[in-house]
């Protein structure tokens, strides 16, 4: 049975979504960030910190290159991973691509609720960086065909709109 893998921005709601999605789908759930945290031992920021955003690259890198090969997972990705296309490459064999995208000032009230958690954001003008790095990072993400804009929508709401989309794709009813 296919993946179905989660891209998309810091605050688009990949991990809770991707949790419920996967109760939905009869499918077991994995979030990349939470993998690489429970593997190293540390949290992210601390990880940028203290061996560098390359580093951290390269565990997800890594990581996403084992994911790929599981089956009937959701994916719930770091919103860096879709900057690789190699990772997308790998995501791609095996899965559905899904994008979650959201508008920067919901996006920025969303990762303000915890914070310090996103080290790309730790800027004295965060709304300005999630801008910048939105339209660097746009390209990239056109690469998932199914798209949802969860800015105005709840978890439930975004869940069901996700499903109807990949259901068909996956061989379930939605
Ligand atoms: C990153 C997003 C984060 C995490 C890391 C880098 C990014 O994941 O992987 O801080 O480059 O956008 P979330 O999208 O889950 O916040």
């Amino acid at each position: 049975m296919k993946n179905v893998v989660l891209l998309g921005f810091m605050g688009t709601g990949k991990s809770i979504i991707g949790r419920r999605l996967a109760v939905e789908l009869h499918y077991r759930f994995v979030d990349t960030d939470h993998l690489i945290e429970e593997r190293v031992g540390k949290r992210i920021p601390q990880i940028f910190l203290d061996e560098g955003e390359a580093h951290f690259r390269s565990l997800e890198q890594a990581l996403i290159a084992e994911v790929s090969a599981l089956d009937a997972h959701v994916i719930s990705t770091g919103g860096g991973v879709a900057l690789n296309p190699l990772n997308l490459d790998h995501l791609e064999k095996q899965g559905i691509l899904v994008c979650l995208t959201a508008r920067p000032e919901v996006i920025l009230r969303r990762v303000q609720r915890r914070k310090g958690q996103r080290p790309l954001l730790a800027s004295p003008n965060p709304l300005g960086k999630i801008t910048s790095l939105l339209s660097e990072r746009e390209p990239a993400y056109r690469r998932a065909r199914i798209k949802v804009d969860t800015s105005d929508l709840s978890i439930k709401k975004s869940v069901q709109r996700i499903l109807k989309q990949v259901s068909p794709l996956v061989g379930k009813q939605a």
